[in-house]
């Protein structure tokens, strides 16, 4: 621990009440409050996710005023889809430089709400349906903003899935999803990754709002995961600022005019609010800003040019080939190349909100094609279609469209989301493109054979209405100011894409999980569907999909071999461990070999399922990946190693994490539909003893290891006589199975009685 550069109790007594009190609440947008006559200084904080925000002089948090310029990278669903986590960490640490040359202490983001539906608004800012890719890229994310001492605040903690009623909509989530799904990403990247900060969310979860919620901010938070840092409040998701100080909530975002410092003062005053949660969160406020590396010189020169290669390099490798009959790579040497779509030569390459950040520059797709294609090709160019543009004459545009690709070798359409459909603070309300774009390429495609369509969006769109007029599906999300000569580079084979969906495209949106419960009404919305987002529904319910999570193509092949599992047993027997990295239990390890033409990435995913369990459990889930770089005929070992957490489920008898014995099923493979090699693997331990009580059934004490003697003792002993033939007959076992054992007298008599059921479980307990 390094010596802080405040002393923390002297200045907790100097400080009037009013001064503590204006210190939990924000100075105008960006900025924290300064206490000049005792040292203490402001820091400034700055959206968001893929790029900085900073803005100078119109604040607001919605992205409507300008910002500073700053290199836009790609939006989370993007950099998700490279699942390469020392890529997004490499992103990281250019976000965290440039953040630094600014001066800025904290990084609003990332941003890693599960995604839900893919109707939410602001998916193309979080990264994924699954909880361990959005955890791990998480992390590397904080690692690496972190790294250039610049904090980071993880958001949007928690369960924000949805923009609908986005301030008030109570999430109304059993336990085992939010522990299992909502607040797993959230686990890993606080206990690892130590962010200095952590935004709570907007909403409510189960009645209570984020940001007054004890048992989220404080018990679980800091509690269980051990959190160190400040949690800031989304901006303006305050409802009562007395409420929020003593549940957990350190700093109230932004300004509230003094409002806020006022009712805590008075609140403080009137012994309804206990001045230690003032003095708790000031603590918290002090350290984080002596974690800003105060008289470090900040430099603002940061390399533009280096920074913009980089987004580049990670937009390319973002991109997921979805469909290739052959079409792609493009290794024309002469003809034709016709380029449709507006955005082709307008690029759409971020989301609308907060996260907008003011690019440095931004590479379009037709000039990064007609400089990338050999000289004896031409491009020819047709916008298509207006992009949000009421005025566009659609016939007009689509004719033009038809003309040009007439005759050309190839097409290349650029389809994709206009910005008004995806955005902060609403939700999109069907998965489809607009009709007008979807008319071109009908059009297009009866004018030519050779058709590749490109993909801009960030969420998936339905597709079935018109693949079958691609050869060639390319999806390149919105990827940054770069991605116009990403996709470029993926076209022309000077990059093998290597992106893989870490979101599925379903079939239509009714086959989504959350189809009957999204978004909710009357400021409720149920999470109907529970443990079963994403893969897991669709697995469960066996339902086709358009592409299956973890799918993407790539210019070569990849062999799987070999694979091992090495079990550990593990003295402590079942139960898991409280930490994510508890102890190993699996060492698994694969040989992947590029047995194609040219040199190419593969992520290795590795599932598990648990095919003996008490409770319900996914058919399958992801719980390792790994990108690995191989040129043709290389191969390499990946290896994996399998925690007792990674095995668990959320008991919600225990209140913990549990590890039951049986077979689990250990397979990897290049999508979670494309499973290439699988292993049964026998987990031993002793059978999970859940405590019993007087509510226990006559089946939960027939399965429990000690009940279970002790009851047959009983009943063997019963005055009426031996009872045990009872226990024998498994139709009667089943029938009365669920009766509670204290009200199995209205069944059998008085044989088992509340008193008997007493002196069972005080011998259990001797
Ligand atoms: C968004 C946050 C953002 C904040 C500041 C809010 O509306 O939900 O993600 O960091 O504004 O711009």
């Amino acid at each position: 621990m390094t010596a802080s550069r405040f002393d923390v109790p002297a200045l907790l007594d100097q400080l009037t009440l009013e001064e503590k009190a204006s210190l939990v609440s924000g100075s105008g947008f960006w900025w924290t409050r300064k206490i000049e006559r005792l040292g203490i200084p402001s820091i400034m904080v700055s959206d968001g996710p893929h790029g900085l925000r900073k803005q100078e002089r119109s604040t607001d948090h919605v992205g409507i005023g300008g910002s500073v310029p700053a290199t836009c990278f790609p939006t989370a669903s993007a950099l998700a889809s490279s699942w390469d986590r020392d890529l997004v960490r490499r992103v990281g640490v250019a976000i965290g430089g440039e953040a630094r040359g600014q001066d800025l202490a904290v990084v609003l983001g990332p941003g890693i709400n599960l995604k839900r539906s893919p109707l939410c608004g602001r998916n193309f800012e979080y990264l994924s349906e699954d909880p361990v890719v959005a955890g791990e890229l998480g992390l590397a994310m904080v690692d690496g903003i972190q790294s250039q001492g610049v904090g980071t605040s993880l958001k949007h903690y928690a369960v924000n899935n949805q923009e609908h009623d986005r301030l008030r909509v109570s999430a109304d989530v059993d336990e085992r999803p939010l522990r299992e799904l909502y607040l797993a990403g959230f686990e890993r990247v606080v206990r690892d990754g130590r962010p200095w900060t952590v935004m709570c969310s907007y909403n409510r979860i189960n009645g209570v709002y984020a940001s007054q919620d004890p048992w989220l901010l404080t018990e679980v938070l800091r509690g269980e995961w051990g959190f160190d840092g400040v949690v800031v409040s989304d901006w303006g998701a305050v409802d009562d600022p007395t409420r929020a100080l003593p549940a957990g909530l350190d700093l109230e975002m932004p300004s509230t005019g003094g409002a806020s410092a006022r009712r805590i003062a008075a609140a403080v005053q009137a012994g309804d609010l206990d001045e230690a949660a003032l003095d708790t969160a000031i603590e918290r406020l002090l350290r984080l800003l002596d974690r800003t590396l105060p008289g470090v010189e900040s430099d603002d020169a940061y390399d533009a040019d280096a920074h913009h290669a980089l987004a580049r390099e990670a937009a390319a490798d973002c991109v997921v080939l979805l469909e290739n009959d052959g079409l792609l790579p493009l290794l024309l040497h002469q003809g034709r190349i016709a380029v449709i779509g507006e955005f082709a030569r307008t690029p759409r390459f971020q989301g609308a909100g907060s996260s907008k950040v003011n690019p440095t520059r931004v590479d379009d797709a037709l000039t990064a094609l007609r400089a990338g294609v050999a000289d004896g090709v031409t491009v020819d160019f047709a916008p298509g279609f207006g992009v949000d543009d009421p005025s566009a004459d659609t016939a007009a545009l689509r004719a033009e469209a038809v003309a040009t690709a007439t005759g050309a070798d190839v097409a290349i359409v650029f389809l994709g989301l206009p910005p008004s459909f995806e955005s902060e603070g609403y939700d999109r309300d069907h998965l489809d493109l607009p009709p007008e774009q979807v008319a071109v390429l009908e059009a297009v495609a009866a004018a030519t054979e050779r058709v590749v369509v490109v993909l801009a969006n960030g969420s998936v769109v339905a597709i079935e209405g018109w693949r079958h007029h691609a050869g060639a599906l390319v999806e390149g999300w919105l990827g940054g100011q770069a991605g116009g000569s990403a996709i470029a580079d993926v076209l022309l084979g000077a990059v093998n894409p290597s992106g893989r969906l870490a979101e599925t495209v379903p079939l239509r949106i009714q086959d989504t999980p959350s189809y009957l419960s999204f978004p909710g009404e009357d400021r409720h919305v149920r999470y109907g569907e529970g443990l079963h987002i994403g893969y897991r529904h669709y697995d469960a319910r066996d339902l086709p999909v358009s592409y299956p999570f973890g799918h993407g193509l790539s210019y070569t092949e990849f062999d799987y071999a070999d694979l091992t599992v090495e079990v550990h047993d593990h003295p402590g027997g079942s139960a898991a461990s409280a930490g994510w990295t508890g102890a190993p239990r699996l060492a698994v390890r694969a040989t992947i070999t590029n047995t194609g033409p040219v040199r190419g990435k593969e992520v290795v995913q590795l599932y598990v399922a648990d095919h003996e369990a008490a409770v319900t459990r996914p058919v399958r889930e992801l719980k390792g990946f790994a990108k690995v770089a191989l040129e043709p005929g290389e191969s390499a070992t990946v290896s994996f190693t399998l925690t007792e957490r990674d095995l668990s489920y959320w008991s919600t008898r225990t209140g913990g994490w549990v590890l039951e014995p049986g077979m689990f099923e250990v397979a990897v493979g290049a999508s979670s539909r494309d499973l290439r090699l699988t292993a049964a693997v026998a987990i031993t331990g002793a059978p999970i003893a859940y405590p019993l009580d007087r509510s226990s059934t006559l089946g939960e004490w027939l399965e429990h290891p000690v009940g279970h003697e002790i009851l047959l003792d009983a009943l063997r002993r019963s005055p009426g006589g031996d009872m045990t033939g009872l226990t024998q007959d498994p139709a009667q076992v089943r029938m009365l199975g669920s009766f509670p054992m204290t009200r199995l007298a209205t069944m059998l008599g008085p044989a088992v009685d509340g008193d008997i059921v007493d002196e069972l479980l005080a011998r259990l307990d001797g």
